[in-house]
């Protein structure tokens, strides 16, 4: 035991060192010490958790899961609960799934009904919880004046896609049914999340939209939402796919976690080695690039894949939104999505901001050209974190 906790200690003080050293791009914002700490952090813990599975314990997703957790829960210890104060919060279930609902308390003595969000935490289908975002949840609730409702749905690689798409629905439309049990006005309710959380709302949204016996969503918001992974090419991903904050490396990773949980193909989808030469002539490559133009459009039952399980998924849009037809794209409720110039991510919200904007949809979107992936959870941390918080409810009260 002592010999193991002796290696950790040497690997987590070598790994450190060695990122304390790795250059971060000038323009990510002030301070930069953000992106370079965060980074250093989650790049060591990233190498320490397959360091883990090479040792023997726990797997790799296992290990990342529970070091960011633990790390992410000292801060909050440290924070205390008083972001709290003024809220009702609940841990309860939604057909089934957990969730914890935030009631703000002069809401419900009010009388009148409040506006309801659903929102869906990052941590790339794999990790965080509605605990490590619990402060940003809390903040929607007081500052909206809104029932936030933070849905707890399973995780890969445990559960791989459908499971965390399906309990997003369940939890959704339970919600939408039962509105009135929490004061909350039925055609008043927002769907959100970030990151992959921004995935499962974006995916949500598609298919509720379809739905014709319930309420319809009022809008969704997407922060650096996670919407395809037929291209791991994209300008931001070879302008950006080395950073700390979210390295291309990990983000194939995620996806493959909540795909099928087989990184055995992993340099084939680095590579874009995945798709073949009719996906990336199709509409489909189009919806990521706006250089792929004079398009040959395919049927999705007409394409032929590499052998690799469930890999036609990726052409889903419950699993990756952007794959939805411009005609599935008409109708949806008017969206909000926020994109960050330092985060592989980038294009996926652009474009689909684009595409929703092109069928009719109203759309507004903030890009941060100074920002990184995952910047909003520190918005009581640094400005212009803080600044993106402000934008993102402004938003909100207007479009709640
Ligand atoms: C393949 O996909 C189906 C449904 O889309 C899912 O139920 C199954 O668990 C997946 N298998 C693997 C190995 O990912
Ligand atoms: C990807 O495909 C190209 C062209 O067919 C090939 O040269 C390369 O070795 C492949 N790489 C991987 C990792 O599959």
């Amino acid at each position: 035991m002592a010999v193991k906790a002796a290696l950790v200690f040497v690997a987590v003080a070598v790994l450190l060192a060695y990122y304390c050293d790795q250059p971060v791009p000038e323009g990510i914002a002030e301070p930069r010490l953000y992106a370079k700490v965060q980074g250093m952090v989650f790049r060591t813990v990233q190498n320490l958790a397959k360091i883990g599975e090479y040792l023997g314990v726990g797997t790799e997703p296992q290990n990342i899961r529970s070091v960011m957790e633990t790390i992410v829960n000292v801060g909050l210890k440290l924070k205390g609960s008083s972001y709290r104060e003024g809220l009702k919060c609940t841990d309860t279930m939604f057909d089934g799934v957990k969730v914890r609902v935030y009631e703000p308390v002069s809401a419900a003595q009010s009388g009148s009904k409040v506006p309801g969000l659903l929102y869906f935490h990052g941590g790339g289908w794999v990790m965080l919880s509605v605990d490590t975002h619990d402060p940003l949840t809390a903040h929607l609730a007081k500052q909206l004046g809104a029932v936030v409702v933070s849905v707890d749905y399973r995780l890969a690689p445990e559960h791989v896609f459908p499971a965390a798409f399906d309990d997003s629905v369940a939890a959704t439309k339970f919600f939408l049914q039962n509105a009135e049990k929490y004061n909350v006005d039925r055609t008043r309710i927002g769907i959100s999340g970030d990151s992959a959380g921004g995935n499962l709302a974006a995916a949500v949204t598609l298919v509720l939209a379809k739905e014709k016996d319930l309420p319809k969503l009022k809008t969704q918001a997407l922060i650096y939402p996670a919407l395809q992974a037929i291209n791991f090419n994209t300008p931001p991903y070879i302008n950006h796919g080395h950073l700390n904050t979210l390295s291309k490396d990990r983000m194939v990773s995620l996806w493959l976690w909540y795909l099928n949980n087989d990184l055995s193909f992993k340099k084939v989808f680095e590579a874009n080695n995945h798709t073949g030469v009719q996906i990336k002539k199709s509409q489909y490559a189009g919806y990521v690039d706006p250089e792929v133009v004079d398009v040959t459009p395919i049927k999705k039952e007409n394409v032929k894949f590499p052998e690799i399980t469930n890999i036609s998924t990726i052409l889903d849009p419950r699993f990756a939104p952007l794959m939805a037809d411009d005609a599935d794209l008409k109708g949806l409720p008017p969206t909000y999505v926020m994109t960050c110039e330092y985060d592989v991510l980038r294009d996926d919200g652009v474009m689909y901001a684009r595409r929703l904007g092109k069928t009719g949809v109203k759309v507004n979107h903030d890009h941060y050209e100074h920002g990184f992936h995952g910047f909003l959870n520190s918005f009581d941390d640094y400005e212009l974190a803080g600044i993106a918080m402000q934008n993102y409810l402004t938003y909100l009260r207007k479009n709640l």
